[in-house]
């Protein structure tokens, strides 16, 4: 069995992804009894602060960042009371053994790391670690995204993490998966026994997923320009749901089997590349517009100079196996598109003869929808009988069948990503992370869309801030006659 973790050492601890995200998820995980009171929470970064320094950041960022639901004054003092600081340059790992003393290990109790930091510090970093004795049989470590901007890349960064720990030690993030509607997709599928019959190119038309967002580039400008969002979205969090739409029952919900059953998806995927990106990917980038009301500026003037960084794209992908022969798998992505949503809509095939006769009863395929955010719920639309004593026949209608999570569960307080997550990485439960080969099938992927774009020169076409991205989009479902739904 594995220990859980008496230390957690968190790299960018200062960072911004530690304040948003972090710091209220370990509060969150302190205030409800779920991590041992010997559980220490060792911050460090560049900022010269000492520990009562660290606790006032930490402080702060639980005011401004905790939801109302979340909020638990009585509890703040004893969490403060873990953290402890140590000012680290993280591209100087001789200053690593400053770890020793407040991470006060003891033999082989078990350390849980983290590095929310720039990628470019990662082998420094490692390196570090290894010269502190931090890399025994008793650590794992957590790696936050960006892990590489393609293959070859992201193979240096693996290979320099997996000469200090091995894959079973190493926690991939990709928070999609720790989010509870990512995870309800594995209990709709497999904690029922009336989808997996229809589950396949047989009942299934097509499948969609969208993830739309209303940010801009909100000042991530290094990070965001010259990735874009096929790099920054679909290379992780939607190929995921992809796979987790797409994959065979795994035989249990462990670490060995969910990841066995997406990366045979993963491998599946038709690569997508010179010869048929044109038809198949369309890229765009916002230019000045509204959202929400609010009139924003265009991708360029936010970012003071030209680039040709999607911040959009949709595509048309394929999983070529038995399963899902033949059916399309859309996928978009986009800022500053009309709303924030994340959903996954699959269409099945229309009834293959329809009792009704024509009139008054166009019958439409079922649609299920799985909504991610911002609220959690399942929608499955069918047809029933519209009331009445009608002549011609029965008139049928399309109506919902409605699961709000959110009220089917209401008393449960909503989670942010990063509290199962980070309870998984203290406890070693490495399920809900990224295995290696699954991020290099991605990679792989996704190089191969990027070298079709290069080779053709695609330039993102523009697209009013607050639209559903650029005309094309539309035009790539419509050509096969799917509407996007939103
Ligand atoms: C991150 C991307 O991984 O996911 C961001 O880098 C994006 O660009 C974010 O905004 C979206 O996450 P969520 O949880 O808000 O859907």
């Amino acid at each position: 069995a594995v220990l859980p973790a008496s230390r957690l050492l968190l790299f960018g601890a200062t960072g911004d992804l530690a304040q948003r995200m972090l710091i209220p998820s370990l509060f969150a995980l302190h205030a409800e009894g779920l991590i041992a009171p010997e559980l220490r929470i060792v911050g460090t970064a560049r900022s010269e602060l000492d520990d009562e320094g660290f606790r006032q950041v930490a402080a702060k960022a639980l005011e401004t960042h905790l939801s109302a639901d979340a909020r638990n004054p009585d509890a703040i003092p004893g969490f403060l009371e873990r953290l402890k600081y140590v000012p680290l340059d993280a591209s100087r790992p001789e200053s690593f053994s400053a770890l020793s003393q407040p991470l006060g290990v003891e033999h082989d109790q078990p350390i849980a790391i983290y590095l929310s930091t720039a990628p470019s510090l990662f082998g420094s970093t490692i390196a570090g670690l290894k010269l502190a004795g931090l890399d025994g049989p008793n650590v794992r470590i957590g790696l936050e995204k960006p892990l590489g901007h393609d293959l070859a890349s992201s193979a240096v960064i693996n290979d320099a993490v997996a000469a200090a720990y091995p894959e079973e030690r190493t926690f991939r993030i990709d928070h999609y998966l720790g989010k509870e509607t990512v995870q309800n997709l594995l209990a709709l599928r497999f904690g029922n026994r009336m989808f997996e019959p229809l589950w396949n190119a047989e009942a299934i038309e097509h499948v969609q997923i969208t993830v739309s967002e209303t940010v801009g580039l909100e000042g991530r400008v290094s990070y965001y320009d010259g990735v874009g969002a096929l790099r920054d979205m679909v290379q992780n969090h939607m190929l995921q749901l992809l796979a987790l739409v797409a994959m065979e029952p795994p035989a249990r919900f462990g670490p060995r089997s969910v990841r066995d059953e997406k990366l045979k998806v993963l491998r599946s995927l038709r690569p997508i590349d010179r010869a048929t990106v044109a038809s198949h990917t369309v890229t765009g980038q916002y230019a000045e517009g509204a959202v929400g009301g609010r009139a924003v500026p265009g991708y360029i003037d936010e970012l003071g100079r030209a680039s040709n960084t999607e911040t959009f794209v949709a595509l048309k992908a394929h999983v070529d196996n038995w399963r899902w022969h033949g059916v399309p798998f859309y996928l978009r992505t986009g800022k500053r598109l009309p709303n924030r949503h994340s959903e996954i809509y699959i269409q099945f095939r229309e009834v293959p003869h329809s009792i009704f006769g024509s009139r008054g009863a166009v019958l439409q395929s079922n649609k299920l929808l799985i909504r991610i955010q911002p609220e959690e719920s399942i929608r499955l639309l069918v047809m029933a009988k519209e009331p009445g004593l009608d002549r011609e026949g029965i008139r049928l209608r399309e109506v919902p069948l409605d699961l709000s999570l959110t009220t089917a569960f209401a008393g449960f307080r909503r989670r942010i990503a990063y509290e199962r997550l980070l309870l998984d990485l203290i406890e070693g439960d490495p399920t809900l992370f990224v295995r290696r080969d699954e991020v290099e099938a991605q990679w792989q992927w996704i190089d191969a869309i990027r070298d079709g774009w290069d080779a053709a020169h695609v330039v993102p076409r523009p697209y009013a801030a607050g639209t559903w991205g650029p005309s094309a989009a539309i035009a790539l479902t419509e050509r096969d006659g799917v509407t996007w739904h939103d």
